[in-house]
């Protein structure tokens, strides 16, 4: 049985107190939960502050990208022995942010800084080699445009997301894996995908990797849905089959929220 997992990506938001003060409220709210497995992912100034928070408590520290390379110099760059080193578990791979794919629905934005986020397959594919023998666990995220959703191009777009980043690595090397789909069109946005569809594409993404290797890695990995999930709508999501947990962004800086989130998963 997949455990459901229920992570929270806080973003560039919170100093590492204001995380810490938020991570102290959750560990006495959900601390200690084994139902569920909770992930916390800060920023990484803010790794420290919140690892020692939660030392001892079943909740668990993710970062939220990293370098492929062990040391260098390579400025402004983290690399996975320093997110061991803070007590990292989990990191979030190739979220649409990294890969400079967001802010569509945001008229402020300048779209032209785009391209300095734009992680590819190659650079994801990269720092999940680079992870793996560290025992760190990746989340890879994957997900559609609106263009593309509406030029029929979901499937396609998220097979390639997945063969790209998953290229030459073994099936026995990714039982920790987990896959998020999120598609860019719902995050950020308050436009919750529609749960049955949503239970479709993540679906979809095991078949795939049933496709690329067996029944047993598809069985195992877990899937998660992101995009817009909230207290609210997070019951029905968290109830569907192919569903095996949340990566939750804005609602996730709130206590009661995430805690009330968290008790949305169903005990599998
Ligand atoms: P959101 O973000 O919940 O604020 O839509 C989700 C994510 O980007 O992981």
């Amino acid at each position: 049985m997949r455990r459901p997992l229920i992570a929270g990506n806080w973003k560039m938001h919170l100093t590492p107190s204001e995380g810490a003060a938020l991570a102290t409220t959750l560990r006495q709210r959900i601390g200690m939960r084994s139902d569920v497995e909770i992930l916390l992912c800060p920023s990484f100034v803010a790794l420290q502050a919140v690892s020692e928070v939660i030392r001892g408590s079943e909740m668990k520290l993710g970062a939220q990208n990293v370098f492929w390379r062990g040391s260098g110099a390579f400025t402004g760059q983290v690399s996975p022995p320093m997110l061991c080193a803070v007590g990292c578990e989990y990191v979030i791979l190739g979220h649409s942010e990294t890969r400079g794919r967001f802010g569509v629905n945001d008229p402020d934005l300048d779209t032209s800084v785009l391209p300095y986020f734009s992680e590819t397959e190659a650079t994801l594919n990269r720092k999940l080699c680079a992870i793996l023998p560290h025992g760190l666990k990746p989340i890879l995220c994957v997900g559609e445009t609106l263009a593309e959703r509406e030029a029929g191009h979901t499937e396609s777009i998220i097979r390639a997301q997945m063969e790209g980043a998953l290229q030459g690595v073994a099936g026995d090397e990714l039982y920790d894996l987990a896959i998020a789909y999120e598609p860019v069109w719902a995050i950020g946005t308050g436009r919750v995908c529609d749960a049955d569809e949503a239970n479709r594409v993540c679906g979809f993404i095991r078949q795939t990797l049933r496709d690329l290797y067996d029944d047993e890695l598809a069985e195992t990995v877990r899937v998660l849905y992101g995009g817009s999930v909230k207290a609210s709508n997070a019951h029905t999501l968290l109830h569907q089959p192919e569903i095996d947990g949340a990566l939750v962004g804005g609602a996730s800086l709130n206590a009661e929220e995430f805690e009330q989130i968290s008790y949305c998963a169903p005990k599998r």
